[in-house]
């Protein structure tokens, strides 16, 4: 079986609190794009995971593993396949890529192994396993709240396509939000504010577009604050981080994603800028055999 498993952004990301446990809870609207990678299953004798991106740990330490392992556990059964993930979407770029790996694969086992687990089964086993896992169940647009596992589904918004500046270095999910030193006394206007023009089927204008990250990701990585003045110079509007970065995307019309496109590449030396659409899944089957 093959499967394509998608990335997101979020068109907003905002820090409410930091609670007891030491996630935070925020609102963030989840946006599933079309980049992509592709994930080969088959028949084995026992469980094995290989990518072909040095910076992804096959086995045990690949969060597919852990879904995988997972889910046999609770259907009571002993895996016995081979697994194998060609990236694209790049690594710690924030673009939940990961994530979309572990949600696709779970979705696609549970149905093949017939576990019949309920969706709110689902959606808890794939809390567990990471905050963005369960998005990409269902992928498409959603508003999130807690720490991103309580969704809302909304319309993906059309008429809008998605250029991402891959990250220059990996960045950490967990010193980002380490990094953090407050809360904005109206955190969650912006989310409500996006969700509610994706709720009547608009494209949110750019300017209301927010992530509370920037700031803590570019005292981590000085090199996060180089981009964002490249970008601002660019006079293309606002850029926005990815989660918790180190990619970067710009929303643009229809008609100008290839322009805008050729622009960061010409910009960026040596840097891969994708031209994305959003999608309104977060993973598909491509071929069954
Ligand atoms: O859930 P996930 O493994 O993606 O989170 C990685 C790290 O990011 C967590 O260990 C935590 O430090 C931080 N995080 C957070 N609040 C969230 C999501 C992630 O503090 N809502």
């Amino acid at each position: 079986m093959v499967l394509e498993t998608y990335s997101k952004v979020n068109l907003t990301l905002e820090l409410l609190r930091r609670r007891a446990d030491g996630y935070h809870d925020l609102a963030t609207v989840f946006c599933a794009t079309s980049l992509g990678d592709r994930i080969a299953i088959a028949e084995a004798t026992e469980l094995s995971i290989t990518c072909d991106h040095p910076d992804v740990p096959d086995g045990p330490d690949n969060l597919v593993w852990k879904a995988v392992a997972r889910l046999a556990e609770i259907a009571g059964i002993v895996p016995r396949v081979r697994i194998h993930i060609a990236k694209t979407v790049p690594p710690g770029g924030g673009l939940g890529g990961g994530s979309a790996n572990a949600a696709g694969v779970l979705a696609a086992l549970a149905r093949r192994w017939r576990t019949d687990l309920e969706a709110w089964e689902m959606r808890s086993l794939a809390a567990g396993l990471g905050s963005d896992v369960a998005f990409f169940l269902e992928g498409g647009a959603a508003l999130g709240t807690r720490r991103g596992e309580q969704l809302e589904p909304l319309p993906p918004p059309s008429g809008t396509r998605i250029v991402v500046l891959a990250p220059r270095e990996p960045v950490s999910t967990g010193a980002v939000y380490g990094a953090v030193r407050g809360f904005r006394g109206d955190a969650g206007a912006a989310s409500a504010r996006v969700a509610a023009a994706l709720r009547a089927g608009e494209v949110p204008d750019p300017a209301w577009l927010a992530n509370d990250l920037e700031g803590p990701a570019c005292r981590v990585h000085p090199s996060l604050a180089e981009d964002r003045a490249a970008l601002d110079g660019l006079g293309l509007g606002d850029a926005r981080l990815c989660g918790s970065g180190g990619s970067w995307y710009v929303l643009t019309s229809l008609h100008d994603g290839g322009a805008v496109r050729q622009r960061l590449l010409d910009a960026f030396a040596g840097r891969a800028v994708y031209l994305a659409d959003p999608v309104n899944r977060g993973w598909r089957v491509v071929s069954e055999d």
